[in-house]
């Protein structure tokens, strides 16, 4: 139980990585507000997940939305120690295709959605006094480029960036803020990164995962539960000394 009686609010918790992370933040202990753009979606994870689970419709690009997802969260739990910046969207094309509609899309949800959730986090937590943690989820995208991906990498290397001058700032406060980098984690996410790349590299549908995976010098690709414990880790006070840093959990395949 090493987040008992914490308060967590985890963007992109309807499904994916995000829910793990909830389920996980509960078993150690944690109060957790689900908050995600798709309302029917988090409502039912919110229910699996029991009564220690808020489900928050929130839009991570609407400043409205975030105000009040945070204040509805935040007077549910009695407080707010932790946020997981964990919404993201993908896509690939290659730069000739690339759209500024969808450039947009991105950026708002994946840069600046984690901006000013951070804000509205550190916000909460300098007036309770007490610090708390952030931790963003980055990508081994945003560590390099990759040809068909540069939009998401581009957004990814943000997160990266914002971790670093979040962390630096928000530190005075003892608000730590760190970030995770996985590398391919199987699930809703990338069956549309595969379909993606069946379209743009002519493979048949399930071929890319496959062959991604095989890659991993771990041997497979990642599940959302490989991630939780770096999650947890990072929300406990043995982290208390980890400021403004992105750690890769991705069974090697950054480094490879
Ligand atoms: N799956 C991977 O291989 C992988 C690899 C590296 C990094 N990541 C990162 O990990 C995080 C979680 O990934 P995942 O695979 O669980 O993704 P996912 O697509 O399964 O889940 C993302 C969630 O975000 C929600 N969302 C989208 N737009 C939103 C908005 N505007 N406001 C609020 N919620 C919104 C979606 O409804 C969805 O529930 C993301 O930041 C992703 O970039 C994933």
């Amino acid at each position: 139980m090493r987040l008992n009686g914490k308060t967590a609010l985890i963007t992109g918790a309807a499904r994916g990585i995000g829910y793990e992370f909830a389920r996980a933040y509960i078993a150690e202990g944690a109060t957790v507000a689900l908050a995600d753009i798709n309302a029917e979606a988090v409502a039912q994870a919110a229910a699996a997940l029991g009564p220690k689970a808020i489900g928050i419709q929130m839009d991570v690009t609407s400043q409205a939305s975030i105000d009040a997802g945070f204040a509805a969260a935040t007077t549910a739990m009695g407080g707010l120690d932790i946020l997981v910046n964990n919404a993201a969207l993908f896509s690939a094309a290659p730069i000739v295709e690339i759209t500024r509609a969808d450039y947009d899309r991105l950026f708002a949800v994946n840069v600046t959605g984690t901006l000013f959730c951070m804000q509205a986090a550190a916000k909460h937590m300098i007036a309770a006094g007490k610090g708390g943690k952030i931790i963003n989820m980055a990508s081994q995208a945003g560590r390099r480029g990759e040809g068909l991906v540069a939009v998401y990498c581009a957004t990814k290397a943000a997160v990266i960036s914002l971790t670093q001058s979040a962390g630096l700032n928000l530190i005075a406060n003892k608000i730590n803020v760190n970030a995770i980098a996985p590398g391919v984690v199987d699930g809703e996410h990338w069956d549309g990164v595969d379909a993606f790349f069946a379209k743009y590299e002519n493979k048949q549908p399930g071929q890319k995962k496959r062959e991604v995976g095989a890659a991993v010098p771990f041997g497979r690709m990642g599940t959302a539960q490989d991630l939780t414990g770096m999650a947890i880790f990072l929300a406990t006070p043995e982290a208390d000394y980890i400021v403004a840093q992105c750690f890769g959990v991705d069974g090697g395949n950054w480094m490879a």
